[in-house]
């Protein structure tokens, strides 16, 4: 009797592990490459560089989501050597911990309807340069090494030789930096698959743009034009831009958008937290430091800000109409999503990705759209004119 009491509880507890586990199922191990070594396909520190993957089920076994990991840039040897000791691992890969897969990552159908059972990638970031760098030197006092674009090149072959390489469908995410990534990588990632796959770009809060401060000048670009050099982008950016323009201005995804051949949906707040915080109002074109306050806290912000903020709005939004150019009036090749968040970054969290309500347009979650829109469904530019203000979502 006692016995049979034990065994029962003993399967009771054997399923509730089960239970358990199916529940954080959405625990990817890293995988690093450490056959990349030897390539000089390597970190800010010289480790090598990981990716998270979740294998495809069902109808998505030859479906392909690769998101290419955010987190900032580094401009000098100084900023880069402080990056290679932050404990999210962005400078090195012997720091990385692993990315929960929630949101546009998620193996559940219900969190994550359009692509839960894709194989899912996370290209994790630890170069400084959204993965355009390519230094061969090395500089012994530092070993620093700008790498960034091996970094994408290996993680890739590695995904084809796993099966992208006969992917049906396919989509470029990434989040800020790797927003970017995704604009820049677009057409070269969409040559590496075979002309029959479906292939998209999402770039999520990856449009920065070139506007004035509220100083009237353009810091930010000074910022850009600086990562470009350390790093050596420019043999990386796309050369229809460089042929035209100084590589700093490469960077900006309105003056390389028009080019690209692959169809993109533009996700991003009009009021991207990021962009408010360092390309309208950056430290150094705030010398009376009037603006802290407001952007640690939007509800902080005095009436003028609010105007100034409304003011970067507009510029926001004549900004990526240029960009997008005349295949804007053609949703299947452009589409967008542009709500009022003061947040940065929106597809990796659940609650932006499918729940919140005021991060939705015309009630519907970005998740919906973006399915909508890569399987040409329904028309896909949406741009939030109903809130004046930026959102707490
Ligand atoms: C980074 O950490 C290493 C090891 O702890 C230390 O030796 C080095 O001085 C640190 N570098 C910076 C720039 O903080
Ligand atoms: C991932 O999820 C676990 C469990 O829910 C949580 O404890 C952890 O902080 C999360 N990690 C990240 C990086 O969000
Ligand atoms: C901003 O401030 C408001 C009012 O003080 C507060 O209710 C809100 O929680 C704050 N938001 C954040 C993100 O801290
Ligand atoms: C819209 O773009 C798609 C994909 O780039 C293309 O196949 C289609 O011909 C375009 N349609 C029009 C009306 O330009
Ligand atoms: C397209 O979107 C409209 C407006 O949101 C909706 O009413 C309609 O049902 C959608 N059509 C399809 C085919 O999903």
């Amino acid at each position: 009797m006692v016995i049979t009491f034990i065994r029962l509880c003993q399967w009771l507890c054997l399923i509730l592990l089960m239970l358990l586990k199916t529940e954080c199922s959405d625990d990817v191990e890293m995988t690093f490459i450490h056959s990349a070594v030897a390539k000089g396909a390597v970190c800010l520190d010289g480790s090598p560089p990981a990716y998270q993957f979740d294998q495809g089920f069902g109808e998505g076994v030859d479906k392909w989501l690769i998101h290419i990991q955010g987190g900032g840039w580094c401009e000098s040897t100084k900023s880069c050597l402080l990056r290679v000791n932050k404990s999210n691992g962005v400078g090195s890969s012997t720091l990385m911990q692993k990315f929960n897969f929630t949101g546009v990552f998620s193996s559940k159908q219900e969190f994550n309807p359009g692509f839960y059972n894709w194989n899912r990638v996370i290209m994790r970031y630890c170069d400084g340069a959204s993965f355009t760098g390519d230094v061969e030197k090395v500089d012994p006092a530092t070993n620093l090494h700008y790498r960034g674009a091996r970094i994408f090149n290996v993680i890739l072959d590695e995904l084809l030789a796993k099966g992208l390489n006969t992917a049906s469908s396919a989509l470029l995410t990434g989040c800020s930096s790797g927003g970017l990534a995704v604009i820049l990588y677009c057409d070269k990632f969409r040559a590496k698959l075979p002309a029959t796959s479906q292939v998209k770009c999402v770039p999520d809060a990856g449009y920065f743009v070139h506007v004035k401060d509220i100083s009237g000048k353009y810091h930010f670009e000074k910022f850009f034009t600086k990562i470009v050099k350390l790093h050596n982008s420019e043999i990386n950016l796309p050369s229809s831009c460089t042929s035209k323009m100084k590589p700093g201005l490469c960077f900006y995804p309105e003056f390389i958008l028009p080019t690209i051949k692959t169809p993109v949906f533009v996700i991003n707040s009009a009021y991207d937290s990021y962009q408010v915080q360092n390309i309208l109002a950056p430290e150094k074109a705030d010398s009376h430091d009037s603006w802290s306050a407001c952007k640690l806290n939007i509800s902080n912000c005095s009436p003028t800000q609010l105007k100034r903020l409304q003011d970067f709005r507009s510029d926001f939004i004549k900004t990526l109409k240029s960009g997008m150019g005349r295949s804007v009036s053609n949703s299947t090749s452009r589409g967008m999503f542009i709500n009022s968040c003061y947040s940065h970054c929106q597809t990796g969290n659940q609650i932006n990705w499918l729940g919140d309500p005021a991060s939705k347009l015309d009630n519907k979650a970005i998740a919906e759209v973006v399915s909508d829109w890569f399987y040409e469904r329904n028309t896909t530019q949406l741009i939030d004119r109903r809130h004046k203000l930026p959102q707490q979502c």
